[in-house]
C-alpha cells in the first residue's frame, strides 16, 4: 500500500512523497526534514497513530496530519480530530477522494504559512521597538523617538491611558546611547510619599529607625542608564522640589546623608494628567514642568489613528495566541469593520484585552463578532442598525433587547454626563427627564457618573 500510494500520489498531487513503515520511523524523518503533510494509519505496530499525532503537534511546525481510520471506527476518528488531526479518511477509500482531501489540506497549509509570512513582513515594516503603527500620527511619533533618543535630555511623554506611554519610554531608552545601561521604572503613585523619597534617593544608616544600614536609591541603580518616572503628575510637592534639584545639580543626597553623590541618569517621565492644568491649580511646580518638558512627546489616542487598528489586532493575536494555547486565527471582515469603529476609551490596552477575550472565546477558524458578543454588545458604538443584529444573533430576543438597551443607555447617558462633567441634575435637565428618573436609569444600567467627574 505504501508503494502504491507513493507511486500514484506523487504525480496526482505534484509533490514529493516519502514513506515510513512505522510511527517511529516517520517521526525520526519528520525531525530531520520539513514536511507539509502526514498521512498516517491509526493502528500500527509500535507507536500508534494517536501517539505519532501527539508528537507531531508538540513540534508546532504546522504540519497537517490526516488519519486513516478503519471503516466504522468513527470514535477513533473523532478522537484524532480532537487531538489536532486536520482530517480523517475512512478505509477503504477511493483514490480520487484521497487526492481531493490531501489537496485541500495542502492548500490550507499553504494559506496559513503565506498568512504568517505576510504578517511577519508587514509587522516588520510597521513596528518600531514593539510599537505597532504606520499611521501618519505614529510615524511622527517614531520620528520624534529617534530624534529624542539621540539627545540626553529629559523627555516628558504624555497621552491618554493605555496609549503606549511606557512602551514609548522603553523605546527611547533602547534607541539611545544608554541602551546598554539599566532602565529603571518608578511607578510614582503606587509608592507612598515617605517611602518614595528614600526609594529614589536612598538613605544612610540611622536616617530613620528602621534604617539599619546604608541603602542605594533608584537614582543610583539607574546610574549610566535611564530612570523612568511613570505617572509623574501624582508626586507630592516635597518630592517635586527634590527632583528639580537632582535634575539641575545632577547629584543626589541620600536621606540622613551629608554629602551629595553625583549621578549620571537620564530622566524620562510620563503622565496622563494635564500638567498645565495641574500647575494652574497649584498642584505641580511650574519650574519642574519646564525642566521635564524640554522634549515633549504626545501619544495620539487610538481614535486619531484608526488606520492602525488592523495591524494592532493582528499583532495582539500573534502576541497572545501561544500563551493561550491557540493558533493565531484571522479576524473576519465583519468583526474588523466593527473594531475599526469601536469607541475604545481604554485605547490600545482595551483593544489588546478584547483580542485576548476573542482568542479565548472564538469557536471557529476565524474570530467573529459573535465570539465577542458579550463584550461588544455593551459597547455604545455597536448598537446602530444592522450591526446589533450581527452581534446579537443567536441570543434570545429578551436578552438581545436588554443588551441593546444597555448599550444605548451607556452611550446616550454617558455622552450627557461627559458634557456636564458628571452632574446628574444638569444631565437630566438637558434630556428632559426628572433627576430621579435618570438616576433610576443609571442604576439599572450600571452607569457610574464618577469617572466623568474626575476627568473634569
Ligand atoms: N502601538 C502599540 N503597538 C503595540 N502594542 C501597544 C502599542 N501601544 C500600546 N501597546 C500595548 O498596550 C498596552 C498598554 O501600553 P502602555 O502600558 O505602554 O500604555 P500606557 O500609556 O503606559 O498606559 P497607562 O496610562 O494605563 O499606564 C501594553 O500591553 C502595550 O504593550
Ligand atoms: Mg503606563
Amino acid at each position: 500500500m505504501l508503494r502504491l500510494l507513493k507511486r500514484s500520489l506523487e504525480p496526482d498531487l505534484g509533490c514529493k512523497v516519502e514513506t515510513a513503515s512505522s510511527g517511529e520511523e516517520a517521526f525520526s524523518m519528520i525531525q530531520e526534514k520539513r514536511f507539509d503533510l502526514v498521512l498516517s494509519d491509526m493502528k500500527m505496530p509500535g507507536m500508534g497513530g494517536a501517539e505519532l499525532l501527539r508528537q507531531i503537534r508538540a513540534l508546532k511546525q504546522g504540519i497537517a496530519v490526516i488519519m486513516m481510520t478503519a471503516y466504522g471506527s468513527i470514535d477513533s476518528a473523532v478522537e484524532a480530530i480532537r487531538a489536532g488531526a486536520y482530517d480523517f479518511i475512512a478505509k477503504p477509500f477511493d483514490h480520487d477522494t484521497l487526492v481531493f482531501r490531501l489537496r485541500k489540506a495542502l492548500e490550507r497549509n499553504r494559506l496559513i504559512s503565506e498568512n504568517i509570512r505576510l504578517h511577519n513582513a508587514f509587522q516588520e515594516q510597521a513596528t518600531f521597538h514593539n510599537i505597532v503603527g504606520s499611521s501618519p500620527a505614529m510615524l511622527k511619533v517614531f520620528e520624534t523617538i529617534r530624534m529624542v533618543a539621540r539627545t540626553d535630555m529629559t523627555v516628558l511623554v504624555t497621552g491618554e491611558s493605555g496609549t503606549g506611554k511606557e512602551l514609548t519610554c522603553r523605546a527611547i531608552h533602547a534607541q539611545s546611547e544608554r541602551k546598554a545601561g539599566p532602565f529603571v521604572t518608578v511607578n510614582c503613585p503606587t509608592v507612598p510619599e515617605q517611602i518614595l523619597e528614600s526609594e529614589l534617593f536612598g538613605y544612610r544608616k540611622g536616617a530613620f529607625t528602621q534604617a539599619s544600614s546604608d541603602r542605594q536609591g533608584l537614582f543610583q541603580a539607574a546610574d549610566g542608564g535611564t530612570l523612568f518616572l511613570d505617572e509623574i503628575g501624582e508626586i507630592s510637592p516635597t518630592i517635586q522640589s527634590k527632583l528639580l534639584r537632582v535634575i539641575q545639580e545632577k547629584e543626589i543626597k541620600p536621606l540622613g546623608g551629608t554629602t551629595s553623590i553625583p549621578v549620571d541618569v537620564r530622566i524620562i517621565a510620563a503622565t496622563n494628567k494635564n500638567l498645565a492644568q495641574a500647575i494652574e491649580k497649584g498642584e505641580f511646580r511650574q519650574d519642574l514642568y519646564y525642566r521635564l518638558n524640554v522634549l515633549p512627546l504626545r501619544l495620539p489616542p487610538l481614535r486619531e489613528r484608526r488606520e492602525d487598528i488592523p495591524a494592532l489586532v493582528s499583532h495582539f493575536i500573534h502576541k497572545h495566541a501561544s500563551t493561550m494555547g491557540r493558533d493565531p486565527l484571522p479576524v473576519s471582515d465583519t468583526l474588523m469593520d466593527l473594531l475599526r469603529e469601536l469607541p475604545l476609551t481604554g485605547n490600545i490596552r482595551e483593544l489588546e484585552s478584547l483580542m485576548m477575550k476573542g482568542l479565548l472565546f472564538a469557536k471557529g477558524e476565524m474570530m467573529e463578532p459573535e465570539d465577542l458578543r458579550e463584550v461588544l454588545a455593551v459597547s455604545p458604538g455597536v448598537v446602530s442598525g444592522d450591526r446589533a443584529g450581527t452581534c446579537l444573533k443567536g441570543l434570545p430576543y429578551k436578552e438581545a433587547k436588554e443588551q441593546c438597551l444597555k448599550a444605548f443607555n451607556g452611550g446616550y447617558v454617558g455622552a450627557l454626563l461627559e458634557e456636564t462633567g458628571g452632574n446628574v441634575a444638569q444631565a437630566a435637565r438637558r434630556c428632559g427627564m426628572e433627576r430621579q428618573a435618570l438616576q433610576q436609569v443609571m442604576k439599572r444600567y450600571e452607569i457610574d457618573p464618577e469617572p466623568y467627574r474626575r476627568k473634569d
